[in-house]
């Protein structure tokens, strides 16, 4: 009987010991919650960080270049010794989707990138030697070496690149805002800079 009253209070105290052990644990393990204040203060703390990044992003993105020079959206540097004749059949840069054509006008040379698309429905135009002009094979819309509209449903003369010409002598002609053929006035190119990311569009057919 005292046996069995020792094992008794034996298995008790092995329970209070369990229990204040099992109380000891969560007391180490509770985390006092933060305040209204706190949380408000983290709330404003992550969106601020959240912005800073996405503006630091947003600069990133703008202060790179997005397309890379000799392909289309970006920059081309022409060599005058891909130029064609003053005058004489364009050449084709395919990969800038645009021709090099150098238009004499009123007895000026002058250079232009022409945007290689019909103003239409968006056709290839071609280059017709025999008619010395461009021809766009889907509904015949012509154009002249310049770009300028001659006939056919196009609703304005061919489009053209923004571009920077640098002569031999160190200066420096661009297009104008209308993207005239610019004049050469006599000086020796030195390279040329289609930009086809910056495409001028004709006023009708001008
Ligand atoms: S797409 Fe060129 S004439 Fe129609």
């Amino acid at each position: 009987m005292a046996s069995t009253s020792a094992a008794t209070t034996k298995a008790a105290d092995a329970r209070s010991k369990t229990a204040t052990k099992a109380a000891e644990n969560e007391a180490s393990v509770s985390v006092s919650l933060p305040s209204r204040r706190e949380f408000l203060y983290y709330i404003w703390g992550a969106s601020f960080a959240l912005i800073a990044g996405e503006i630091t992003a947003g600069v990133l993105w703008l202060s790179y270049p997005r397309f890379a020079e000799g392909e289309f959206g970006g920059t081309f540097t022409v060599d005058p010794t891909d130029l064609p004749e003053s005058g004489g059949a364009p050449i084709s840069k395919p990969e800038g989707r645009f021709w090099l054509s150098r238009p004499v006008m009123d007895g000026q040379e002058t250079f232009v990138a022409l945007y290689a698309v019909c103003t239409h429905l968006g056709c290839l135009p071609k280059w017709v030697d025999v008619a010395h002009r461009f021809e766009c094979p889907c509904h015949g819309s012509k154009y002249e070496l310049s770009g300028l509209y001659i006939e056919g449903p196009a609703p304005r003369s061919l489009d053209r690149f923004a571009t920077t010409i640098i002569f031999t002598d160190g200066t420096t002609a661009q297009s104008n805002a209308s993207g005239d053929p610019i004049p050469l006035n006599g000086k020796t190119i030195q390279s040329i800079q289609v930009d086809t990311g910056s495409r001028i569009m004709r006023a009708g057919k001008v």
